[in-house]
């Protein structure tokens, strides 16, 4: 393979690249096509005395007007089936590829394993950071292993799923922001194929249990709830299902006794943030051009011309409103950058 070239734009436009539509800019951006060009922007920037950002899909981020640095969108391609073994196929999928495309990709071979998480935007690479999760499947279920250039180190990584500390929207990755990019991902799809039907909408599925019936169920429950991006430029859940301890839940629970609550191993309870949104009032609420979504109150949608404070201060009183009325303190899900 050539070395390839990095080129770096300078005054480069990100409205495009995030999902929430915030108008955004870098003083450089580049397009990250291989492996090999990683290290490149990394002694690139340290060149310019710049500070680097990387970005997937833009869909789990907040941006900034203006970024005084380099943003590397990572773009490297490639997909395959690895083998095929007793224990199931092992797919691997280069960070730059879409995550739903790899699911239909799946899908469309047979392949059951990641059809739970359909629709969920953004790129494989930024599927492991939050562990991305949907209807009772997060990826840390089928990854068996990823590898990762470690910035500090300055060397490509292989981290098996023990080595990640995955847990609900969470793993080591998110907890050393800076350190490392992901390149590509190993998925081990078992067979025989075990659907995973458990949550509310999915139980009920007409004709033959087959990967594709799933998807397709998981598609309408998605497009009937949460706003599409494309439409309506949002980064999905705003804030993470809070979980806290069962005192802590008791405002709500005395309140209203059915509230959605789930029991965690460790004796804490997961609250529902869209119902805890909704029963403060917030439900399609809106400040200046931005609102929580009227269809999934965790949603927070950009009605247009939005900039990153506009989301911060939206965020602040939905957070505030919140902790007033139940106590409980909601957390941001994408990062602000
Ligand atoms: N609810 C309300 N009002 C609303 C929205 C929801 O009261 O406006 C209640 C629902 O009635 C339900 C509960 O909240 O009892 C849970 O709602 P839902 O089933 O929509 O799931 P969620 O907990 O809000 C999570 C994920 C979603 C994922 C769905 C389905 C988080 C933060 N979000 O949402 O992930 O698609 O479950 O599995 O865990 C994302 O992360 O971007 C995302 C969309």
């Amino acid at each position: 393979m050539t070395d390839p070239s990095l080129a770096l734009i300078p005054d480069f436009d990100l409205s495009a690249h995030n999902t929430l539509a915030l108008s955004a800019r870098s003083h450089l951006g580049t397009r990250i096509t291989e492996p090999a060009m990683v290290p490149q922007v990394i002694a690139e920037a340290a060149a310019l005395g710049l500070p680097l950002r990387i970005l997937g899909g833009g869909s789990n981020v907040v941006l900034a007007p203006s970024f005084d640095g380099i943003t590397a969108l990572i773009a490297i391609k490639g997909r395959r089936v690895v083998e095929t073994t007793e224990q199931g196929v092992l797919v691997e999928a280069a960070a730059g590829e879409t995550w739903h495309e790899l699911v239909t990709w799946t899908v469309g071979q047979g392949l059951g394993g990641i059809e739970n998480l359909a629709l969920i935007p953004g790129t494989v690479g930024a599927a492991p950071v939050q562990n991305i999760g949907a209807y009772g499947v997060e990826v840390a279920d089928v990854l068996e292993s990823l590898v990762a250039y470690d910035c500090f180190d300055k060397l490509e990584r292989t981290f098996r799923k023990d080595e990640c500390a995955f847990a609900y929207r969470d793993s080591m990755f998110k907890h050393e922001p800076g350190r490392y990019v992901v390149l590509s991902l190993r998925l081990r799809l078992p067979t025989p194929w075990v659907p995973k039907l458990n949550f509310a909408g999915l139980s009920d599925i007409d004709g033959e249990l087959t990967p594709q019936a799933v998807m397709d169920r998981v598609v309408a429950l998605r497009n009937s709830k949460l706003p599409d991006w494309r439409v309506t430029p949002n980064a999905g859940s705003f804030f993470q299902n809070p979980i806290v301890s069962p005192v802590d839940a008791q405002a709500a629970l005395t309140e209203f006794p059915t509230a959605p609550a789930f029991p965690q191993p460790d004796g804490q309870l997961k609250l529902s943030a869209g119902w805890l949104i909704e029963k403060s009032g917030l439900k399609g609420f809106r400040l200046g051009p931005v609102g929580m979504s009227e269809r999934h109150a965790l949603v927070l949608v950009n009605h247009g011309g939005a900039v990153q404070a506009d989301v911060a201060a939206l965020a602040e009183h939905v957070k505030r409103t919140v902790r007033e009325r139940f106590g409980v303190q909601l957390h941001e899900e994408p990062v602000f950058c």
